[in-house]
């Protein structure tokens, strides 16, 4: 007896996992193990010798068992032990440093001015930037030998060799989005389309791509004075000023009749813009009363809507507000350049949060 209780102890000692384990229960407790075999034995013996090797027996049976339960905790202990040491995480460590983004001016521009214009009521629209010449030119009342289509240094896509269609373009305007937004919801409305536009040109105040946002407002009853009140309160709320110096000149657009030019008053002196003062004006947007052609060219009844429409400038208007005085650096994607001009990413614009703080 104490033969097989040194043996088994021993053997459970020195088992070094769970699959060891299970072995040394089958040799010692299984069907066929050592001490079930010796219990079988019982049955043959006289009623004395049983009586002193049944109760050893299972006296013996009992603490192998337990043994085995025992060493197994033993090693799940040990097992989650060395994972826990394995897998230990610091979690007062600093956080890896990320690359700081910054919003693009123009990123941060295009919200400020969507936050002025939704405050009076205007939603956001789109339109693509490859567009067919019918809605960047015929349907804004620009036939094929207007000069207009001259004027705007046009990108043409190409066509298939063989394919006589006039070519798409990239759009010259945000114009385009007026047509497209008044085929979809109709009369009366209020738009503004802000987006990238394309033009062959390229100097300080001129890029190829550069941004404008498309104003529309459609209604039975609305006049210019309703356009000049818009953009005087919008210019206020944009530059956070009380009064702002607009020269609004008469001028010509094919889509707008009458029409006119806004400029701002400004200053270059020093090689540094500031608006509100000096005796220079930049042109920050084209604008107008809708033509009737222009309308009926969208399924709008002349007879019954009218309403005004504007062009501005995004990139201007953010070189007047942030003093950046040359355009192209826009876009030249100069990191010094952009962690200087750029903004945080979590101030989003709003009218009573504070448009740019
Ligand atoms: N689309 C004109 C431009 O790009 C601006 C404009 C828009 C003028 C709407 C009048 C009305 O120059």
């Amino acid at each position: 007896m104490d033969a097989l209780r040194n043996k088994y102890l021993g053997l459970i000692a020195d088992a070094a996992d769970e699959a060891a384990i299970e072995d040394v229960r089958i040799a010692a407790l299984g069907k066929k193990g050592e001490i079930s075999l010796k219990m079988r034995e019982l049955g043959g013996m006289s009623p004395e010798e049983r009586q002193v090797a049944g109760p050893a027996l299972n006296a013996l049976k009992d603490e192998i068992n337990s043994a085995l339960a025992a060493k197994k905790a033993a090693l799940a202990d040990a097992a989650l032990d060395a994972r826990l040491r394995e897998e230990w995480l610091d979690v007062t460590l600093p956080g890896r440093p990320r690359p700081a983004g910054t919003l693009h001016p123009i990123s941060q521009v295009t919200e400020e001015v969507t936050a002025i214009f939704a405050d009076m009521g205007f939603a956001v629209a789109e339109g693509p930037q490859i567009d067919s010449d019918w809605y960047n030119f015929d349907a804004l009342n620009i036939p094929g030998h207007h000069p207009a289509r001259a004027e705007m240094d046009t990108f043409y896509m190409h066509r298939a060799p063989g394919d006589n269609r006039p070519p798409h373009v990239l759009r010259t305007h945000t114009s385009p989005v007026q047509i497209r937004t008044m085929e979809r919801i109709g009369a009366p409305l209020r738009v503004i389309a802000p987006g990238r536009v394309y033009r062959a040109d390229y100097d300080q105040t001129h890029t190829p791509m550069f941004h404008q946002v498309e104003g529309l407002a459609i209604d039975t009853d609305i006049s210019m004075a309703n356009l000049k009140w818009c953009l005087e309160e919008f210019v206020k709320a944009y530059f956070e000023v009380d009064h702002v110096d607009l020269r609004f000149r008469a001028s010509h657009f094919p889509f707008t009749e009458p029409s006119a030019e806004v400029d701002i008053r400004c200053s270059w002196e020093g090689g540094t813009l500031k608006v509100g003062q000096g005796d220079d004006w930049l042109e920050i947007l084209g604008s107008g009363m809708v033509h009737p052609k222009v309308l009926q060219a969208a399924n709008v009844d002349p007879a019954k809507w009218q309403g005004f429409a504007f062009g501005l400038g995004i990139d201007r208007i953010a070189m007047l507000k942030y003093g950046i005085p040359d355009l192209r650096a826009f876009f030249d994607s100069d990191l010094r350049w952009l962690r200087h001009y750029g903004f945080a990413a979590l101030d989003v614009p709003t009218l009573h949060g504070g448009l740019s703080r």
